[in-house]
């Protein structure tokens, strides 16, 4: 694992845009895996920046969406759909017929989890996937006690979860749904290269957990300790719990090649 830390979040995030930049240039028909969440936005912000003003093309790019709520239809606001619409996809130029996003709507589950997986599949795979992390240590939406080896499936939430993503449902946690469909471990272990986003205090037990921590499916995150090509952006606060964060500023400060602050 790489593991990079920024003065801030805007830091963070501008370094990690820099990081899908560089996939899509080497690449510019590459699958992308994406995630929703408070923590991308930035990344997302700075990509419609570089698209606007540097002319970053996604017109041949796939897109593959983590996760969506079991019941909210794609046009409520809290659904995922929504997020990555607003967010990104309406200002960019990809093909509508290119995004994949798992449906919280259909009426036979299993069969949409394994057409879905099989979609990855006839895509090539995931070139780049973009992962948050929860509090809890969840990638996508593997709460703890996931299987590593899991694939797209739906979960039921956990009550850390269903509390920390009350607040975009007027806080009110009978609100949240219960139960998402997800990207299992497994299949995010298949992409190619991964990068993760922790921003905030509140994120740094769980990254500590995940960067020197032993591989658990208590924490789903960990697992990205048997990928061989994981880049961790932090900022400052959600590095704050790191044993060797003197380490990892050294190599960052020293690797060749590796993104600077
Ligand atoms: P957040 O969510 O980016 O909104 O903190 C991350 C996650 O739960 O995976």
């Amino acid at each position: 694992m790489e593991v990079v830390i920024y003065p801030n979040y805007e830091a963070m995030s501008k370094a990690a845009a820099q990081m899908v930049a560089r996939v899509l240039n080497a690449k510019p028909n590459a699958v992308l895996g994406l995630a929703t969440g408070s923590t991308p936005e930035g990344l997302y912000r700075e990509l419609v920046r570089m698209h606007r003003e540097e002319g970053l093309d996604f017109s041949q790019v796939t897109t593959f969406n983590l996760d969506e709520y079991v019941g909210l239809p794609k046009s409520h606001p809290q659904s995922y759909h929504y997020f990555m619409h607003e967010k990104l996809f309406k200002h960019i130029n990809i093909a509508l017929q290119n995004i994949y996003i798992p449906s919280g709507t259909t009426d036979n589950y299993e069969a949409f989890c394994r057409w879905y997986e099989e979609r990855i599949r006839q895509c090539g795979g995931i070139d780049l996937q973009i992962l948050g992390i929860g509090a809890d240590g969840h990638i996508a939406f593997n709460e703890p006690g996931s299987s590593l080896g899991s694939r797209t499936r739906i979960k039921t939430l956990a009550r850390q979860t269903i509390e920390d993503n009350a607040r975009f449902f007027d806080g009110r946690v009978d609100l949240v749904p219960i139960y998402a469909i997800t990207m299992g471990v497994g299949t995010i272990l298949e992409a190619r290269k991964i990068m993760l986003l922790a921003s905030g205090k509140s994120k740094a037990k769980a990254v500590a957990a995940t960067i020197e921590g032993p591989v658990t499916s208590m924490i789903t995150a960990s697992a990205l300790q048997l990928h061989r090509d994981v880049t961790i952006f932090l900022d400052e606060e959600a590095a704050s719990d790191l044993k060797l964060i003197d380490y990892y500023r050294w190599i960052q400060a020293n690797k060749p090649g590796a993104p600077k602050t």
